[in-house]
């Protein structure tokens, strides 16, 4: 088929706060922790954002990288130097963990590919801790 994958890598700069206000503090500290604290707390992420296709045959690309930046980049404005909670309109109903924001940017992202198959994201909080997501279809 050969298929392609390609991957460029974003950052941004975002804070959260994991708690629910149907349950006690005490309750919210025992299962979030210290992401229970009231303030909250940031995470310098990295997106990793990996498109799939067959090579164009005349420029020999799978996506032009010039067009994917512009549309990640547009995409992460909304979560860059935000609070998740109160910035964005996407975790008023539901945890901004890593798993849940990965979720959300897919929909996002994926919306405005318009011939170019999303293919996976990965999301890093941290150096040492990421989430793979490859959309609902899998
Ligand atoms: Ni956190």
């Amino acid at each position: 088929m050969n298929y392609v994958t390609i991957t460029r890598r974003f950052e941004f700069s975002a804070s959260h706060r994991y708690y629910r206000n149907e349950w006690s503090p005490a309750k919210n500290t025992e299962i979030f922790g210290l992401c229970a604290l009231p303030n909250g707390h940031g995470h310098n992420y990295v997106l990793e954002v990996s498109v799939a296709d067959r090579p164009n045959p005349t420029t020999g690309m799978v996506i032009n990288l010039v067009d994917l930046k512009l549309i990640v980049d547009k995409v992460l404005e909304e979560f860059d130097h935000k609070n998740l909670n109160l910035d964005t309109s996407y975790f008023t109903d539901r945890i901004p963990t890593t798993e849940n924001l990965v979720t959300v940017l897919w929909d996002l992202i994926s919306t405005q590919l318009l011939d170019a198959k999303l293919h996976h994201l990965r999301l890093y909080e941290t150096d040492d801790l990421f989430v793979d997501y490859y959309g609902e279809h899998s």
